[in-house]
């Protein structure tokens, strides 16, 4: 969750940690702070709050330095505060530590440190490391490290430096992300890549287990015995203008104007003849033939794209589909075996939820494929079958372009099992492709004209609460219409299955409550007539995504934003368009913090 940097090389650090921060505050904004080696010794700032506290600190007390690493926190263990934020020191002030991911058995390590002698000042777990690598320090840091990681339990990406040890910076990873930046003289560490991507592109992905000894002219990568690793370099095409705004008042509304090129990126070289051609997807057509169930796990986002992949795979695959949320699917006992295909569909790659519970499905002999956005993700080491989806960057906590890369994954995944299975036609396989080549530039026509969703914006802003309605493959947009508002503008809302509303939802309903209705044209267009004419007749304020040139609903809708008509299995990829710029619109209206929201972050590392 929290977000790491360190460099080590011959320019001025601070400079450089603090661009690194900025670029990964969107991974948590409770805190933040530095560790820096200035004249030989250790020195830690740190502040309270958003990265602009830090900076003005850092104003009035300029550092000067070569060697740093730096943190930006999203609290687990102790109250955002100065005291508890990152870098951590041990008693003496000479060794200093960065930390994200939680050290779960440090109560037991801590009480055993104090009878030793050690004071802890903050109520983390993370202080309890970087006493326990001062217990077992001797002379040689690397080695206090790997001795201290072999007690501890939890997860963790650290970055430590010593004033003993000047010139070195060590790092480690179990379960949180960490990569290498490899410059000319200079070398990084950050917890992903846009940390120090304006410097090097070229990058080492460090795995579970393993620790890293840098100085400003090596790189060495030991596992827990000590023993050396040889890594392969790569070079990421990633360019830094991707982690700068481009003029967009904020990174969520720059992402939503790219989704017409990921989508296209996504889509790119995948279809060939009349076969879907997934080149990081090891399975074969006959092994996905054989399969007889498929069981997704996902979480937030991810898991609306999954619900939507759950009914275009049942309809073209002909396979029953299970759905469940990660955080649920890791703690249940699930019957699996060597016919059932397990997709987790994660952007980040790291959540931890999902990766427990695709390891376990694993674990337990079933076929594997990850959706994911980010190549070198913890995922991607799960299991040799990706899909892979381009979005790029997404550095909005909320996700946008990351969805319908995800959506249009699925549906391409659903048209290469369909094909394997034989359960498409050729017609429809075809029918499909051409549709799914018309989405980008649909996307394009609606973020042409943006004008109806911002006065819905203007009028509704102020409101407590908010429903959005859907069926089939609108219930998933409605649920993720639901989540993108709730968590940019934090108003109240709820997603609902439109059929679902008369077992209760409905009492909710009154004069102050705008329902937004997802109505393109499909199977259950009647059945989203009659249950807008209820929510009507109930006095709410209907709002309604409906197909240009469709005009039966005008007299039960107060506000109406059009999409064109596109196959009401793909309609997804259009209908959550003016829905991520409804809350955009709204989050912004009331003031908001669009791209980096209260309490959240963008990858959940930790349970
Ligand atoms: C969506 O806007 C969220 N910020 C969140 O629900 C996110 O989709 C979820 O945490 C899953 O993340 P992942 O795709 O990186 O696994």
């Amino acid at each position: 969750m929290c977000g790491i940097i360190g460099y080590i090389g011959g320019k001025s650090a601070v400079p450089i940690l603090m661009s690194g921060l900025s670029r990964l505050e969107y991974r948590g904004y409770d805190s933040a702070g530095l560790a820096t080696i200035v004249d030989g010794k250790v020195h830690n700032i740190k502040a309270k709050g958003k990265l602009s506290n830090l900076r003005a600190l850092l104003e009035e007390s300029p550092v000067q330095c070569t060697t740093g690493v730096g943190h930006t926190r999203w609290a687990t263990h102790g109250a955002p505060s100065d005291l508890n934020a990152h870098p951590h020191c041990d008693c003496k002030g000479e060794i200093s530590l960065i930390h994200n991911g939680i050290i779960e058995n440090y109560l037991s390590i801590k009480k055993e440190l104090e009878t030793e002698g050690h004071t802890f000042i903050s109520e983390t777990d993370t202080e309890v490391l970087v006493h326990l690598i001062e217990h077992n320090y001797k002379g040689d840091i690397a080695e206090a490290v790997r001795k201290s990681l072999l007690r501890v339990e939890g997860s963790y990406a650290i970055g430590v430096v010593t004033s003993k040890e000047p010139g070195k910076i060590v790092a480690a990873r179990l379960d949180s992300p960490l990569v290498i930046g490899l410059g000319r003289g200079e070398n990084f560490i950050g917890s992903d890549i846009p940390a120090f991507l304006p410097y090097t592109r070229r990058v080492q992905h460090i795995q579970d287990r393993e620790m890293v000894v840098l100085t400003d002219s090596s790189v060495e990568i030991f596992d827990l015995s000590g023993k050396k690793i040889t890594r392969k370099v790569t070079e990421v095409h990633w360019d830094s203008a991707m982690a700068e705004k481009a003029g967009y008042r904020h990174f969520m509304l720059k992402e939503i104007y790219e989704q017409p090129r990921t989508i296209a990126e996504t889509l790119k070289g995948r279809f060939d003849g009349d076969d879907i051609t997934i080149e990081e997807m090891k399975l074969t057509n006959t092994d996905l033939a054989d399969v007889n169930r498929i069981v997704i796990t996902a979480c937030g986002t991810a898991y609306h794209a999954g619900i939507v992949g759950k009914y275009f795979l049942e309809e073209y695959a002909r396979i029953p589909v299970e759905m469940d949320v990660a955080s649920e699917y890791r703690y249940r006992n699930p019957v699996l075996d060597d016919k059932t295909l397990v997709i987790a569909i994660t952007q980040s790659g790291e959540t931890a939820d999902t990766l427990v519970s695709f390891r376990n499905a694993i674990a337990q002999g079933a076929k594997s494929i990850a959706i994911t956005n980010v190549v070198g993700s913890s995922i991607t080491r799960e299991t040799p079958n990706l899909i892979l989806t381009r979005a790029g960057l997404e550095i909005g906590v909320a996700a946008t372009k990351t969805f319908t890369a995800q959506v249009t994954a699925m549906i391409l995944l659903g048209l290469k099992i369909g094909r394997a299975r034989g359960t498409i036609s050729v017609e429809d396989f075809r029918m499909f492709r051409e549709e799914l080549h018309k989405v980008p530039a649909l996307i394009e026509k609606i973020l042409q004209d943006i004008e109806p969703v911002r006065t819905v914006a203007r009028k509704y802003y102020k409101s407590r609460d908010f429903l959005f309605l859907g069926r089939s493959v609108g219930y998933p947009v409605a649920l993720e219409g639901a989540l993108k508002l709730k968590e940019i503008s934090y108003i109240h809302a709820e997603g609902y299955a439109a059929g679902e509303m008369k077992h209760g939802p409905i009492a909710l309903i009154d004069d102050m409550v705008p329902v937004v209705n997802i109505l393109n044209h499909g199977p259950v267009f009647e059945k989203m007539l009659s249950n807008v004419k209820e929510v009507k007749a109930r006095h709410a304020i209907t709002i309604g995504i409906v197909n240009e040139g469709d005009e039966s609903f005008d007299e039960y809708l107060d506000e109406i934003i059009k999409v064109p008509y596109i196959h009401p299995n793909l309609s997804p990829l259009l209908t959550t368009i003016p829905l991520q710029l409804l809350s955009y619109f709204i989050a912004d209206k009331r003031d908001k913090d669009v791209d980096q929201p209260r309490n959240l972050a963008k990858s959940v590392t930790v349970e």
